[in-house]
């Protein structure tokens, strides 16, 4: 098997809690009159194996084109991933579709559901697209009258885009899981105030606006120059945290305020990087019992 070189305890956390609404999801709706599909935007390649598993002199490698190690150093540290976690749901999905940008994930994960899953093949469909042009994709092409279906965004970075967030809302039928890269967006600020040109735009398309670069930097006065004289100076003013807010402010106003209160902070060594959000597209009455699921597999 080949796994990607990532994850941790927080990893394990997010996939736990993602597992057990899938499970709770498939159970509630097993009488219900709906196709129910598992949409799987950033698989990956089934697994992955957190960094610390390898020695530095042993045989790690992670080329920079395919991202997978293999063989594996330390088996008993092999993180089952997402996808995997999915086709063990019991009902299972009427369909799972399976999505990630690179080749070598997606072979890897198609070899271990030919292995591990052989009959259930015939219910998964493979891509390898961008996140957002999958879903846009998917969100134009079901009936969502007949179907239901959980949306699993687990990207490594901004590459969710808000409009994807909005197309999503707009089936009134998907819950969404979402990783959401709080750390990354707040890099993108340096403690002098400057915006990196390149993420700070990444940073817009995944919050749908640009209005928190009036709230990140502030101009503070500062004694400089020649002859001590007041000065204006940039610089950051807000945290993490703040991003937690605006981001999940953000997803709620995609979602018509459908997004559940409670998050999961996540990271590594004390730093939050991701708060794992969720939010649900179906306005009706009923459909507040995701929210129950969600909160109930969340703390
Ligand atoms: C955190 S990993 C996903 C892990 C997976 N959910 C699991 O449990 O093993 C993020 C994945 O997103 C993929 N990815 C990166 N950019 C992407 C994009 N724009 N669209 C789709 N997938 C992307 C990466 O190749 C990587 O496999």
């Amino acid at each position: 098997m080949s796994a990607q070189a990532f994850g941790d305890t927080h990893t394990v956390q997010k996939l736990d809690v993602v597992q057990r609404y899938l499970q709770t999801y498939a159970t509630a709706l097993k009488f219900q009159p709906f196709d129910l599909i598992y949409i799987d935007a950033c698989a990956g390649s089934g697994s992955s194996v957190p960094k610390s598993a390898f020695k530095e002199e042993e045989a790690f490698r992670q080329t920079e084109f395919e991202g997978l190690v293999s063989p594996v150093a330390d088996t008993d540290e092999l993180i089952v991933g997402s996808a995997v976690r999915a086709l063990g749901v019991n009902p299972p999905f009427a369909k799972y579709l399976f999505n990630d940008s690179k080749k070598a994930n997606v072979d890897a994960l198609k070899k271990t559901v030919k292995d591990q899953y052989p009959y259930l093949i015939d219910r998964i469909g493979f891509s390898r697209l961008d996140a957002n042009e999958m879903l846009r994709s998917i969100c134009s092409k079901y009936d969502w009258t007949k179907t239901r279906a959980v949306v699993f965004l687990d990207p490594f970075g901004l590459q969710i885009d808000y409009e994807t967030l909005q197309i999503l809302a707009s089936t009134q039928a998907v819950d969404v899981w979402y990783l959401v890269p709080v750390f990354a967006m707040y890099r993108q600020v340096s403690g002098s105030g400057e915006i990196n040109p390149d993420g700070g735009p990444r940073v817009d398309s995944a919050l749908g606006t640009s209005t928190w670069r009036d709230v990140a930097v502030v101009e503070e006065e500062e004694l400089g120059g020649l002859f001590d004289q007041p000065q204006l100076k940039p610089k950051r003013a807000v945290d993490v945290a703040w991003f937690e807010a605006v981001a999940k402010e953000r997803i709620g106003a995609a979602f018509g305020g459908r997004i559940l209160d409670e998050t999961l902070p996540l990271g590594r060594n004390g730093i939050q990087e991701f708060s794992l959000m969720f939010a649900w597209a179906n306005p009706r009455e009923k459909a507040k019992l995701a929210a129950k699921l969600a909160k109930a597999v969340l703390v």
